[in-house]
């Protein structure tokens, strides 16, 4: 993969770590809008607490007297009354007023505000890990087939005969899938591509993109090269750079014999070497295609 592949696979995680990030926020703080039963109470409390597990508290009964009409705590509940509430003494009876009941957050339920948060965040949340999630997927390398993976281009014969025309000259094939120009290897490679692998049968393939600013970089056959007409870059014809503001040579890919006969690229393996100092083969052996 390219540099420009590994940023946006980069840009495709960081979306991904986002969006866990959101979800992990957001699920703190649904939480934390729960306040603590126990918040606040003293570690003395707590410990007396302990000691009444099992004991049974009944509702507290609260005498009144008929004339009172006097509250105990705050509740939604309608008091069901005694209705006939038994003497206590001259004048007073005993009834059970009103009384305060605690619920617990399930039964409280999601307020109006933890809802809207949430959805707001599930959202946003979604939108993030989807964006990752194509992305990942877009620029993933394949496995299977297409740029990116081991591409067969075909037989070495096959392949040597179509390189050289009958006229003796050097022509290239180029496969699409692979994004690449098949071109003959020179007899004695330069040092720079010693132990990379960029030949085999004799054959060697250049990725077709300008290593300038990206443009594919067509075949010249007057001059026997490749000249890109983007801002005129010139290469020789196993791409070593001649003229032109290319940085280096162009790319070129890894590639092997499989099957005892077939060329495969490597497309997912990319080579970039320097200038050649020494180009292995002539150019121009013509006039240029691009002036
Ligand atoms: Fe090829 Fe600029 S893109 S020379």
């Amino acid at each position: 993969m390219s540099f420009t592949d590994w940023i946006l696979l980069g840009v495709g995680a960081f979306a991904i770590l986002g969006a866990l990030g959101a979800f992990t926020i957001a699920f703190r703080r649904s939480r934390s809008d729960q306040p603590e039963p126990t918040a606040g109470t003293s570690s003395e409390t707590l410990k007396a607490d302990r000691s009444m597990e099992g004991v049974r508290v009944e509702p507290i009964a609260v005498a009144a007297s008929s004339s009172s009409d006097e509250e105990v705590g705050v509740s939604d509940e309608t008091p069901e009354l005694d209705p006939e509430p038994e003497p206590v003494g001259a004048g007073v009876a005993v009834v059970e007023t009103q009384r305060v009941v605690e619920v617990t957050p399930e039964e409280s339920g999601v307020s109006r505000r933890q809802f809207f948060n949430r959805a707001i965040t599930v959202t946003f949340g979604s939108f993030l890990a989807l964006f990752g999630l194509n992305s990942l997927a877009f620029f993933w390398p394949k496995l299977t087939g297409g740029f990116g993976s081991d591409v067969d281009a075909g037989a070495v014969g096959d392949l040597l005969s179509q390189t050289v025309t009958a006229a003796g000259t050097t022509v290239p094939v180029f496969i699409p899938e692979a994004r690449a120009y098949v071109v003959p290897a020179p007899q004695e490679l330069s040092e720079q591509y010693e132990g990379r692998d960029v030949a085999a049968g004799g054959l060697m393939a250049l990725f077709q993109r300008c290593v300038h600013l990206g443009c594919r970089v067509p075949w010249c056959g007057t001059s026997v090269g490749f000249e890109c007409p983007c801002h005129g870059s010139k290469y020789n014809y196993v791409g070593e750079y001649f003229d032109g503001p290319a940085p280096r040579n162009l790319d070129r890919f890894v590639v092997e014999i499989r099957s005892g006969d077939r060329f495969v690229i490597r497309t997912g393996s990319i080579i970039e070497t320097p200038r050649a100092p020494e180009p292995s083969v002539n150019y121009p052996q013509g006039p240029s295609c691009i002036g």
